[in-house]
């Protein structure tokens, strides 16, 4: 389902979208200094606001039925609901455009969202400030929302990001120390850490019961593994510009991911192809590395030929299809998940939203 279609999914929350959109125009006091000018620049295009839709929709369920699973509200607090649901939505939005200006300097990519990323355009160092001050400004917000277990939640989330990405960083290169643990646990630290607070937050903001918060966590913690996952695989098969991305990029940083991960499992390669395919990526890994390697010609033209091989290997193994098959099982958990929120035509998008996550080319 190409992005378009997101937007036709979501007009049941295109009023509340906009208005977060706003809200992070509206974030950047009017100076021209060079981090305003860097932060005004990764601001300016949109991404999918996924995080910010499935925030936007549960809130919109709940306020709208108060179901006998929240707890009663008082006036004051129901009349600025709306305004916090808003709220909310962008400080998941300010997280996660913060790791991915950080994420785009420890990946060295040049493209993001369909245009030069904020560290080409900026440098790394701007890139790295940039995502500090959305990541002060999401503070600030959380603070405004006012309630500690919100603030609680979203602080996790950074150690979570963290970790994520260290163990990323850690494992890089060495598909020795890429296990399956290892894969679940830096999936989980990334991303789906963010999309888990997410929910969550919007259950306690709601006055859920603990039950329904906990099932609205595991929704989006579902969700992002599954998401993960397809990020994953898309690297695989879809060009740069259909992603807006580098495509193909994740083996050159170093990154043995699902696709590679079940590759080297499948029984549709045979024992001397699956020896081949391991060969191949210890070689590209050795070449790509930035401690051991140099960026001749020659030294690009190998690592090229190396990731065509690897790729087709990946294709051949049926990789593709079992990331996919995988990432199914998620989103069939996160089905689950929903069936604590009373029926609302909200749930049902957040049910589409699973369909989107699953067929989506971007
Ligand atoms: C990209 O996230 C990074 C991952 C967690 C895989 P999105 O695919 O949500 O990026 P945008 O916001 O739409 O650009
Ligand atoms: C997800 O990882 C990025 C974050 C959650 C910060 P990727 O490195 O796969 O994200 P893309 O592919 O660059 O968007
Ligand atoms: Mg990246
Ligand atoms: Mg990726």
């Amino acid at each position: 389902m190409p992005t378009a279609t997101i937007a036709s999914l979501l007009v049941l929350v295109s009023p509340e979208l906009v208005a977060t959109r706003q809200y992070l125009l509206n974030l950047m006091p009017a100076q021209t200094k060079p981090l305003m000018e860097s932060v005004g620049y990764s601001l300016g295009v949109s991404g999918k606001m996924v995080r910010p839709a499935m925030a936007l929709l549960t809130a919109k369920a709940l306020q709208e039925t108060r179901f006998s699973h929240q707890a009663p509200l008082a006036d004051e607090m129901e009349a600025v609901l709306p305004e916090k649901s808003i709220a909310l939505s962008a400080v998941a939005e300010m997280i996660h455009l913060a790791t991915l200006l950080h994420d785009d300097v420890l990946d060295d990519a040049d493209l993001r969202r369909g245009q030069a990323t904020t560290r080409f355009q900026f440098g790394n160092k701007l890139s790295i400030l940039s995502g500090d001050w959305l990541l002060a400004r999401a503070s600030q917000t959380l603070a405004e929302i006012g309630n500690l277990r919100i603030v609680r939640i979203f602080s996790d989330v950074l150690a979570y990001l963290c970790d994520g990405e260290a163990l990323q960083n850690e494992a890089a290169y060495s598909l020795e120390a890429t296990t399956w643990d290892y894969y679940n646990r830096k999936t989980f630290g990334k991303t789906a850490s963010l999309f888990a607070a997410t929910m969550e937050s919007v259950g306690v903001l709601h006055g859920c019961d603990e039950p329904v918060v906990q099932a609205l966590r595991q929704y989006g913690e579902s969700f992002g593994v599954a998401f993960q996952l397809i990020d994953d695989l898309l690297d695989y098969t879809q060009s740069s510009e259909t992603l807006g991305k580098p495509a193909l990029s994740d083996l050159k940083q170093g990154l043995a991911n699902a696709p590679i991960l079940l590759a080297l499992e499948s029984d549709s390669l045979s024992l001397a192809e699956r020896t081949a395919l391991k060969g191949s990526i210890e070689a590209l890994f050795q070449l790509c590395n930035p401690a051991l390697a140099e960026e001749t010609t020659d030294v690009l033209s190998r690592q090229e030929a190396l990731c065509v091989a690897i790729q087709t290997a990946v294709l051949k193994a049926n990789a593709v299809e079992d990331t996919q098959k995988l990432a199914d099982t998620y989103l069939q958990q996160a089905e689950k998940s929903l069936a604590v929120l009373p029926e609302h035509p909200a749930k049902e998008v957040l049910k589409a939203l699973l369909a989107f996550n699953q067929t989506r080319q971007t």
